[in-house]
């Protein structure tokens, strides 16, 4: 199988893929009898590039790693904006790696939107368009009989939509909880750790590039409180938005509390949960709690992440991300083409 690949986005996650990509050509073909061609990149300041004939990927690459734009490599009359591109690229396969937007998903949902209405699959790193409107693009996919897989948008590459999707069939699942942000992860550890107060870890996580320079998004809960719905909807059948969550961030926890948790045998962890309550609804809430050290979620540490499900037939299965980042978010996205490439979104 042939698949045309085009890249929206090509920052950190975009340009990992476009490595990860090159780095398993052989295999790919070899083991999946997958061969690739990227023939469209778009992206804001980086500018576009449009190629029916194949882009040299390693051009782009040295491009934008050396500052440069992408105009080079383009073929064909200029396109005013991503819709257009998405209009005129004829790729089989759309990767939306733009930038998340937590207030209404927006523009990587019209992008899901316009991608998959021609017919093409959609694999999507962006919460966005997944928090806001995946009942509208799966009814949209089903009805184009294409992909819309977004394995990256919670815990990076982790499998952990896969797991819900492909590995607990027949399976009623009843709680989800975990740990989801990185970020507050990092800057609770560090409270623990090095006794750093809240503004310290903050600054502590942005010299490492852990944390945004504006870190509200993290903070505040609201990736959380995004996650926690992508799973409660995908998984559970809800139809929640990430205000129904009501995040509660971390700002108010002080290094005294994080130290007189751990003196009574518990630790502070931002708990992201998704519960399916006696009347069948299912609520979501992402919060700091007070976690008994021999729970799973007290032993993450750092930045990495926890996933527990409860179902009725396999009772509790955890799953941990050890040391996530933008290259394990490219691996998610290539799971999600391999998954497509076999069809398995016709299943
Ligand atoms: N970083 C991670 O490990 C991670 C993990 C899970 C999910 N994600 C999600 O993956 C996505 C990409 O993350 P990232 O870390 O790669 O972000 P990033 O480095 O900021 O890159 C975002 C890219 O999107 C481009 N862009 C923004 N708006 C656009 C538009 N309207 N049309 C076309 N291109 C547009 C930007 O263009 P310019 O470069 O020209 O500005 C940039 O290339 C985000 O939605 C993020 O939430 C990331």
């Amino acid at each position: 199988m042939h698949l045309d690949l085009a890249l929206l986005g090509f920052g950190n996650v975009g340009q990992e893929l476009a490595e990860l990509l090159l780095r398993k050509r052989i295999e790919l073909e070899a083991d999946f009898g997958l061969t690739w061609r990227v023939v469209g990149i778009s992206a804001r300041s980086k500018g576009t590039a449009l190629d029916p004939a194949g882009i040299d990927l390693e051009a782009a690459l040295s491009a934008v790693a050396g500052g440069g734009t992408l105009a080079g490599l383009h073929q064909g009359p200029p396109l005013a904006d991503t819709g257009a591109f998405i209009a005129a690229c004829p790729a089989a396969v759309f990767f939306e790696m733009t930038t998340t937007n937590p207030q209404d998903g927006q523009p990587a949902t019209d992008h899901v939107r316009a991608a998959l209405g021609k017919g093409a699959h959609v694999v999507s790193a962006n919460k966005g368009p997944v928090a806001f409107a995946h009942r509208e693009l799966l009814a949209l996919a089903r009805l184009k009989r294409v992909g819309f897989f977004f394995e990256s948008t919670v815990m990076d590459g982790a499998p952990v939509l896969g797991v819900g999707r492909e590995g607990l069939p027949a399976s009623h699942i009843r709680r989800i909880r975990g740990v989801f942000n990185s970020t507050t992860n990092y800057i609770l550890t560090r409270m623990e750790r090095d006794r750093l107060g809240f503004e310290d870890a903050v600054r502590a996580a942005q010299e490492i590039g852990v944390a945004e320079a504006d870190p509200t998004l993290d903070v505040d809960g609201w990736d959380s409180a995004i996650k926690t719905v992508i799973l409660a909807n995908v998984l559970m059948g809800a139809d929640l938005r990430p205000k129904d969550a009501a995040p509660v961030g971390i700002r108010d926890v002080t290094v005294d509390d994080v130290h007189a948790a751990l003196a009574e045998g518990a630790r502070i962890r931002l708990v992201c949960e998704a519960a399916r309550g006696e009347d069948g609804t299912v609520r979501a809430s992402v919060a700091p709690q007070r976690v008994p050290l021999e729970d799973p979620l007290a032993s993450v540490m750092g930045t990495s992440s926890l996933v527990d499900f409860e179902a009725d037939t396999l009772r509790r299965l955890t799953l941990i991300e050890h040391d996530p980042g933008p290259d394990t978010t490219a691996y998610g996205l290539l799971v999600d083409m391999l998954n497509i490439a076999r069809g398995r979104h016709l299943v």
